[in-house]
């Protein structure tokens, strides 16, 4: 039977807390496991726990040398040195303040001449690795997982998407605001890639900027559909959602709505 259950939830105070509650997870995998592989996204929701995991390193010697990590995702046609591709991005808040070895940090190439050789080498290089013990995810206001946008088929592996035009929108707060900058195209981890990895971390807050309590609420309690590409990790047994109490407040109030207005009508 498959296996169909609301994720487990941790909530926060506030982001701070979020992101430490989920830096000290990565922190107890790589003092257990120290060569586990580590799946990492990017975006603005992880930047805090990054801080974290650099001051455990700086201050408490967290090591992270014999781990190994792979990317959810990377732009199409940006240069690496790109202040907004994200291999800058987890150079700058991640891999360059820590003592993780270059020759175990894969991201995917998004200017590979073959992109399809280039997912395809990307997605054995995880198998070869042993496979993801632990996946940190984001979510997008539309419900996408990596750059998995709606519609993707849950049976991919790593593949180039198409970004949709929400996607673009929310993410040109990075592009000095100017959606025509933002890259079309991406490489992306698929859904059943993401499912692969033996535990799976969400992180979520409120944000002002990209309104995610729609996603959010469906990933935990919708219906699972590959309109809403986050509603698959209802599939996973062993995933959590780190929230902070203000989106899980609205989560609440989106049942409570939700759950009134059938009651009204019954
Ligand atoms: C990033 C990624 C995306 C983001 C998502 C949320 O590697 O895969 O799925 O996690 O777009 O982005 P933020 O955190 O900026 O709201």
């Amino acid at each position: 039977m498959t296996h169909i259950e609301t994720p487990d939830t941790i909530i926060s105070a506030n982001y701070a807390a979020m992101s430490k509650k989920a830096a000290h997870e990565i922190a107890a995998l790589l003092h257990s496991k120290p060569d586990a592989v580590i799946g990492l996204a990017t975006g603005s929701t992880p930047i805090g726990m990054y801080a974290e995991l650099v001051r455990m390193h700086e201050e408490e010697g967290l090591d992270f040398s014999q781990a190994t990590f792979f990317n959810l995702d990377e732009y199409v046609g940006i240069p690496h040195d790109h202040p907004q591709s994200y291999h800058h991005f987890m150079h700058e808040h991640l891999f360059s303040n820590v003592n993780a070895n270059p020759e175990r940090i894969h991201i995917p190439n998004g200017n590979a001449v073959d992109l399809e050789a280039e997912c395809a080498r990307y997605e054995q290089g995880i198998k070869d690795a042993g496979g993801i013990d632990l996946q940190v995810l984001g979510i997008g206001a539309n419900g996408h997982i990596g750059f998995c946008e709606p519609g993707t088929d849950f049976t991919l592996g790593t593949h180039i998407t198409q970004l949709t035009e929400q996607t673009r929108n929310d993410n040109a707060r990075f592009f000095d605001d100017d959606h025509e900058q933002v890259p079309t195209e991406a490489l992306s981890m698929g859904p059943a890639t993401i499912m692969s990895a033996k535990r799976i971390i969400v992180l979520a807050n409120n944000t002002a900027k990209t309104n995610k309590t729609h996603a959010v609420h469906d990933a935990l309690y919708g219906d699972v559909t590959q309109d809403i590409p986050a509603t698959i990790l209802q599939k996973h047994p062993d995933v959590s959602f780190y929230l902070d109490w203000s989106i899980q407040r609205e989560v609440q109030k989106m049942i409570a709505s939700q759950s009134e207005r059938s009651f009204s009508r019954d």
